[in-house]
């Protein structure tokens, strides 16, 4: 031991290099670590600046610290510590899709989704890998889709309610209420979260057109750094504002296109040319912007990553709301009914719903 620095060698041959303030941090004893609401009771700023330590390996093997100042003991199994002495998993790897998805869009039955946590899992497994996947055979009870969003975990309450209607209407508060085109997007782009879920429940889609526009925000973001890395940079720099405004509401929010993550992923796409505030900028960043704002445009739109399909009753769209771009053709409501309803959940209901079901799968305590 140096300083504030163990070194730990395993009969397995791993080594490990554990700072003291990690190793007191984890103290797992009844004093330090509620057990049942599995969460830290220990105050880290209880400790003094400079940590030290008297350490031993235990007859069984575990690493037994006193610890000076205070004479607190902790006990860690070597099993333990090879187990959390490591980086946070990676993200797992999602898989960038292009125009070849209209031959395989990813599909689970209703009733798999409903009933089995097989189904449920695959579901979410789709949403996660994918980012899209059509639950079919949903009964089209006007309810239905936020029935299906609980499968997953909480659904959005929010203006204007749990589930929207998406149809023409008289007086609408957005394109989605008419019969118009709705270009490539991601929704709510105006809340400082916009829902990492979107569900589009198909009640029935007898118009002859409105057919359904996807495209993968992660491929277009991957062909656009590569064909022209600087119109990409200006992407995810350069914050745009996005507004939804109605009698009774006014969101907004100033955020660039494209973010990234620490880890340099692409975190989020914020994309919604009908709720764009065009920015007034100088004129150079302007052409930048609108430069590198169509070229992404454009690459969703080509031919090698936009997919066309068409809803049928039934049929649940899933999306995930930060990375895939959806849209529709329009349509002409005198050729047939055409009615949607949908919901949000946030990203965080999916990874948590895959955790859990993981953990069932592996007949694994929570961490
Ligand atoms: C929406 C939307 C698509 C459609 O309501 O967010 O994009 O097919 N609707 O009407
Ligand atoms: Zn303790
Ligand atoms: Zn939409």
């Amino acid at each position: 031991m140096t300083g504030d620095r163990l070194d730990l060698g395993f009969s397995n041959g791993s080594a490990l290099e554990l700072h003291l303030f990690w190793l007191r941090d984890n103290c797992r004893c009844p004093a330090c670590w509620h057990s049942i609401a599995r969460e830290r009771a220990f105050d880290l700023m209880s400790l003094p600046p400079e940590l030290g330590a008297d350490v031993e390996i235990t007859a069984g093997g575990a690493l037994a610290v006193a610890w000076s100042g205070d004479g607190h003991r902790s006990l860690f199994d070597a099993r333990w510590l090879l187990e959390h002495a490591r980086a946070p998993e990676p993200r797992p790897r999602r898989r960038p899709w292009g125009a070849d998805l209209a031959d395989r869009i990813p599909t689970v039955a209703y009733d798999a989704v409903m009933h089995s946590d097989e189904g449920l899992h695959a579901w979410c497994r789709l949403l996660r890998d994918d980012g899209i996947a059509i639950v079919r055979g949903a009964p089209p009870e006007p309810m239905e889709v936020a029935r299906v969003g609980r499968r997953i975990g909480f659904v959005w309450t929010h203006y204007p309610g749990e589930i929207h209607d998406v149809r023409p209407r008289p007086d609408p508060d957005s394109l989605a209420y008419t019969r118009l085109p709705l270009p490539l997007h991601t929704d709510l782009p105006a809340r400082i979260s916009p829902p990492g879920v979107q569900l589009l429940h198909c009640l029935i889609n007898d118009a002859t057109e409105g057919d359904s526009l996807v495209s993968d925000g992660l491929s277009v973001s991957i062909a656009l750094r590569e064909s022209s890395p600087d119109l990409h940079r200006v992407l995810t720099e350069q914050p745009v504002e996005f507004r939804f405004a109605s009698p009774t509401v006014d969101y907004r929010c100033e955020a660039p296109i494209l973010e990234y993550d620490a880890g340099g992923e692409l975190h989020r796409v914020r994309c919604n040319s009908p709720l764009i505030v065009p920015p007034y900028l100088p004129w150079e960043r302007t052409d930048l912007l609108y430069r590198a704002y169509r070229a992404f445009l454009a690459t969703a739109a080509d031919r090698r990553h936009l997919v066309q399909l068409r809803l049928r009753a039934g049929d649940i769209l899933s999306l995930d709301n930060h990375r895939v771009l959806h849209g529709r053709n329009a349509f002409d409501p005198s050729s047939g009914a055409r009615h949607l309803r949908s919901c949000y959940l946030d990203h965080d209901e999916l990874t948590c719903r895959l955790r859990i079901l993981a953990r069932g799968s592996r007949q694994e305590t929570p961490a």
